[in-house]
């Protein structure tokens, strides 16, 4: 079937359009191309040997987009359109809830008057918010500390009220960790458009000399070295949890919830050392002070997506890692050609 996979040329989206093909499926792009590049598209061509097809469109456009699904009349929908970054949300908040939640309220009309029952949702494991316990299952209770993670809660909320409205639908939220890494061929990785807003970008800027050092955020947090723990999850093992949740979603009416994570924190300084061991690079670093927001450890309990769908991440963190600084050693400009 047709599954038009919604901000598909960005570095998530674009590893689920592999997964998705791998599957047996036909992925279909659609994109604004705000925070991607139409070479991403082009390069996912290569990879499967065919075209993919892409529609240029702003998923708060709804005229257009609605032209789209009744021209592609999908089987199921990806939704990973969106503005993703914590600070900036700060910053911006009406355009993070205007773009995120208008955008999410566009996909599932265009939907409905299409026949289409069936989505998956990039959401974030950002809707937990300061962790009552760890690891994080999937019915800690739900308190986001930023406008980013309060609209991927607003779109879950809307998501399941979408559901009970209807007859015979069915909806996967799936909560991201962090995603690291890159397909191994090296032709689609994480490109940011302007500053980097996470850990890896940064590290891979100082591997090529970009920055001269990293700047830790904080040692002095309650973990095993200081420095802040996360569960990072290679995009591809991502990408694949993508394809389970669709499997699930054609065999399952209902709201599916599912952490994709892999169930281990890794602090900076070991994802540091990881990185060195990967790329044979030194990374300087320098601590200072924390980062307004950061919350100190948090990791995914994925044992309900294991269980449920068979899903289970097996790539590790020196893996991660290999990938992320192959895209960069053979993109060091990104996808701008
Ligand atoms: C990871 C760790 C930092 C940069 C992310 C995304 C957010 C959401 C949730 C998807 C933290 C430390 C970072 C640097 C550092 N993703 N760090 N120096 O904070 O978990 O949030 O995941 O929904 O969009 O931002 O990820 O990569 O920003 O930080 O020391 O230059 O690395 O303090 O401990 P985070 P991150």
């Amino acid at each position: 079937m047709k599954v038009i996979i919604t901000g598909g040329a960005g570095y998530i989206g674009s590893h689920v359009c592999l997964a998705v093909h791998r599957s047996g499926h036909t992925p279909v792009i659609i994109d604004n191309f705000s925070n991607s590049s139409p070479a991403c598209v082009r390069r996912l061509g290569e990879l499967i040997d065919d075209v993919v097809e892409c529609h240029n469109v702003d998923v708060c456009d709804a005229g257009m987009l609605n032209d789209v699904f009744a021209a592609v009349l999908p089987g199921a929908v990806i939704h990973c359109a969106g503005l993703k970054a914590v600070g900036e949300s700060f910053a911006d908040p009406l355009h993070y809830y205007e773009k995120n939640i208008l955008g999410a309220v566009n996909v599932l009309r265009a939907m409905d008057v299409v026949g289409t029952s069936r989505v998956i949702f990039s959401s974030s494991a950002t809707v937990y918010g300061d962790p009552e316990y760890l690891p994080y299952d999937e019915q800690h209770r739900l308190a986001p500390e930023n406008p980013y993670g309060r609209t991927k809660l607003f779109i879950e909320h809307l998501i399941h009220d979408w559901d009970k409205a209807g007859k015979n639908r069915s909806a996967v939220l799936l909560r991201y960790f962090n995603p690291i890494g890159a397909h191994p061929s090296g032709l689609i990785g994480e490109d940011p458009n302007d500053f980097p807003n996470n850990l890896m970008p940064y590290i891979l800027d100082v591997a090529a000399g970009k920055r001269p050092d990293l700047k830790v955020f904080g040692d002095d947090y309650q973990t095993p070295d200081g420095t802040g723990v996360r569960d990072y999850i290679h995009v591809e093992d991502l990408a694949d949890g993508h394809v389970a949740a669709l499997g699930y979603a054609v065999r399952h009416t209902g709201v599916g919830t599912f952490n994709l994570g892999t169930g281990r924190g890794y602090s900076v300084l070991e994802v540091i050392a990881a990185f060195e061991r990967a790329s044979n690079r030194q990374i300087p670093y320098e601590v200072v002070a924390r980062r307004a927001g950061d919350i100190a450890e948090f990791f995914a309990d994925a044992s309900k997506a294991s269980e449920t769908f068979g899903w289970s991440p097996n790539r590790d963190l020196d893996r991660m890692c290999a990938d992320a600084w192959n895209w960069r050693v053979k993109n060091p400009n990104g996808y701008s050609e």
